[in-house]
């Protein structure tokens, strides 16, 4: 019998493997093929149209002047015929039904398949960056701020296929996602769009992501080709305000922002988009270090490096690195970018043209780019059928979009303070629902939200609410008051002295406060305090006498600390997106246990930004330290905190061994009890600690996280791998090595030793 069975596990493993290896060579094969396509095609295109395959326009460039979104047939031949473009991205400032994108996308490819030689179609490119968020209708999800509290790479991947479908709906089948800067700046404007300060989140997820959008296959009418970005230190600029340079050294550059990319490129993303800004006084659009010897050689990464917005331009006239617009070209070209988003012009196509004649370019750089370019228009099956697809188009709409949507807001959801188990509420209760969040969409959605900046409230779903929607649905037999108006900076979304008087009709005050929706630039602050409007509206409602529920929808930490004493609850939603608003008032209410921990540390003060992964010294205080002195790792909020309407227990660290090997891998196993009375899930995060290391160790590193749910009295074990590769850091020789020596695993508040030995 043990015979039969031992043959026939024999027999499955011998056709799996077949099976695997089958797959392999008709996955090589098909490159292959491929790539013999474009060698032959490449044969018969003219330098213009290599040129021009490498030269991405803004769709203003294609549409009529003014707030008209019609095409000008005129300047669109001018673009596709004449200037031979290869790409073009973009909205014009407003998002689009699919029937506009449908048109926008059959007319574009209607040119470039009927009107040019070699009728090569265009790879139309655009930002689904939290869900397809530039189409009418479009599912929205939480920014990837909230992604990564939830510790779902499940969900991430999930939320990415989604935005996959609908984008690949309306015919557009290349998205600039996901966004793997490390979010280690909090005054930075694009904070939101990051995974949180620690690289592992960004890796995980940024390669869930990508396994989303590319994962059926980019052939598939499911699929969009991923675009990691922003290559490389956008998200660490030293003050702060967008695209600005970033100082950090090259051992720290290799040890917390590069791995992000090296994990996502593993997971095959097919495209990355370089940083605008500048590291170490060397813009990245000119750095054939970065672009070619690390990304390629180091990282081996194949796919189309495209350039960001206007960035080889600004070589001349920002960073001042090129003495002429067409220098800057030559330069950005021959550092490794691809593509040029140029975007309100057709001077790259003209300066590389000329360079290209006058040999400063060689042919054989201009094949690799456009070859590289053709490769991916080819695996989009774009050759085959440029316009939108019947089949992708019939799944734009499906119920189960905006359950996941609603899925990933509730576990999004952080919350932070709970003072006396104020919350839930229960549904019965008056409410004074205030501040200029309460009646809001933009603050719920945050940036890339139907426009740029996601402020234009009118292009909203009508299904998407607000909290003060939401909360009306929800109550029951209780009452809501509510004056708060959409209007962000309404002077009646501040009114301090009405706040007061309705809170005496009050049980609970329910305060939305944060930030308004802002994009990039426009997003700048310079103080990471919250705006003195809404810390006064704060003391109105502490001063008020009831319970303050605060609720924060905000893309950064602003700091809270004047006020935080005064809160009985703080739930912070990030931007929870399409869905944000019901999954709020599900966990105010109790319908829904919250489970998010904190991707990033929540500061206390404007100039302390200690990092959950510190180094011990940033802790020490000195004997002679004033009042105003060291405090240490301080913040309002830890990474890793967040609270839930149950409470969990952690039994000890059990190790399979206390002794890891080079080749060998230890297991750590714990139970987690649920020792409340409902049912949870819980984010168990994984740290490590060396303790002693030629570079001085940071305090903790998180190693690995799971999500699990526990019933209430239950206890469910969870299990990680630990390997000497989760171990190692960058050392002074800028090699990632793991040293022998003694280390430490933290779970909740258990840990437990062990050696590394070689
Ligand atoms: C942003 C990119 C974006 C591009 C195209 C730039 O301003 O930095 O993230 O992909 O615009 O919209």
């Amino acid at each position: 019998m043990i015979k039969k069975t031992i043959v026939s596990l024999l027999i499955f493993m011998l056709f799996s493997l077949q099976g695997s290896y089958a797959q392999t060579a008709k996955a090589a094969g098909k490159q292959a093929a491929i790539q013999d396509k474009v060698r032959a095609l490449l044969e018969k295109m003219t330098p213009e149209e290599k040129v021009g395959q490498m030269t991405q326009v803004a769709i203003d460039l294609i549409m009529k002047d003014g707030g008209n979104q019609e095409i000008d047939e005129e300047k669109l031949r001018r673009a596709i015929v004449e200037k031979k473009v290869g790409s073009i991205l973009n909205v014009k400032w407003t998002a689009y039904s699919l029937d506009k994108w449908h048109e926008i996308i059959t007319r574009i490819q209607e040119v470039a398949t009927r009107e040019t030689p070699n009728k090569i179609p265009v790879l139309y490119g655009i930002d689904a960056i939290h869900g397809a968020n530039y189409i009418l209708e479009g599912t929205v999800f939480p920014h990837n701020i909230g992604m990564a509290a939830s510790r779902n790479d499940e969900l991430v991947e999930k939320a990415a296929h989604i935005a996959a479908i609908q984008t690949r709906a309306s015919g557009i089948r290349w998205n600039f996602d996901p966004v793997l800067g490390v979010g280690r700046q909090p005054l930075w404007p694009r904070f939101e769009e990051t995974f949180g300060e620690d690289p592992l989140l960004a890796g995980n997820m940024g390669s869930a992501a990508v396994r989303g959008y590319e994962g059926d296959g980019l052939g598939a009418p499911t699929a969009v080709a991923s675009c990691i970005k922003h290559y490389l230190a956008y998200s660490v600029p030293n003050t702060g305000k967008d695209r600005t340079p970033a100082y950090f050294p090259e051992i720290m550059v290799r040890e917390l922002l590069l791995p992000p990319f090296r994990q996502a490129a593993e997971a095959g993303s097919s495209s990355v988009m370089i940083n605008s800004g500048e590291l170490n006084g060397v813009p990245l659009h000119a750095s054939h270090y970065w672009l070619t010897e690390v990304l390629r050689g180091e990282l081996g990464f194949k796919g189309l490096a495209v350039s960001d917005w206007e960035d080889v331009i600004r070589l001349h006239t920002r960073h001042r690195v090129a003495d002429s617009p067409k220098e800057a070209v030559r330069m950005a070209v021959m550092a490794g970018i691809d593509m040029s988003m140029v975007p309100n012009n057709y001077s790259f196509y003209d300066y590389l043209l000329e360079l290209l004649k006058e040999g400063q370019v060689p042919m054989a750089r201009i094949d690799e780019a456009a070859g590289r370019i053709l490769t991916l228009k080819m695996e989009l099956g774009l050759f085959d059928n440029p316009f939108p697809e019947v089949e992708a188009i019939a799944r734009f709409e499906n119920d189960s979009y905006a359950a996941t949507a609603l899925e990933a807001a509730r576990e999004s959801l952080t919350l932070l303070k709970n003072r006396a188990a104020v919350l839930p509420l229960p549904k019965d209760s008056k409410i004074l629902l205030a501040g200029p969040g309460a009646n809001n969409l933009g603050s719920l959605h945050g940036s890339w939200s139907f426009t740029w900046l996601g402020r234009e409230e009118r292009l909203y779903p009508e299904s998407t609410l607000t909290i003060k929607e939401a909360l009306e649905k929800k109550l029951n037999g209780g009452k809501l008051i509510c004056r708060a108006v959409p209007d962000y900076h309404a002077y009646e979304n501040y009114d301090a002295l009405q706040l007061q008087e309705d809170a005496r009709q009050a049980d609970y005050i329910i305060l939305c406060l944060g930030e308004e929706a802002y994009a990039e630039s426009p997003g700048t602050i310079t103080d990471l305090s919250l705006d003195p409007r809404q810390l006064n509206l704060a003391q109105a409602a502490i001063l008020a006498g009831k319970p303050v529920i605060l609720v924060l929808a905000e893309g950064r930490p602003r700091i809270l600390s004047p006020v935080e004493p005064g809160m009985d609850a703080v739930l912070l939603a990030g931007r929870p997106g399409s869905r944000g608003a019901e999954a709020i008032a599900d966990v105010l209410f109790g319908d829904y246990n919250p489970n998010g921990i904190l991707p990033f540390s929540y500061p206390r003060r404007t100039g302390d930004f200690t990092l959950y992964d510190h180094k011990f010294t940033e802790t020490v205080t000195e004997p002679h330290t004033g009042p105003n002195g060291n405090h240490g790792y301080d913040p309002q909020w830890p990474f890793g905190l967040g609270l839930s309407y149950t409470t969990f227990e952690y039994g000890d660290i059990r190790l399979s061994s206390t002794t890891l090997r080079p080749e060998g891998k230890i297991t750590a196993t714990i139970a987690v009890r649920n020792t409340g009375q409902r049912d949870g899930k819980v984010a168990v995060d994984l740290y490590t600690r060396d303790l002693y290391a030629s570079i001085t160790p940071p305090q903790q590193r998180l190693r690995a996280y799971r999500k699990v749910m526990v019933p209430a009295g239950k206890s469910v074990e969870v299990s990680f791998t630990i390997t000497p590769g989760m171990l190692s850091f960058v050392n002074s020789g800028l090699k990632r090595v793991t040293e022998p020596g003694g280390f430490e695993v933290m779970i909740g508040d258990k840990k437990a030793g062990f050696t590394y030995e070689e």
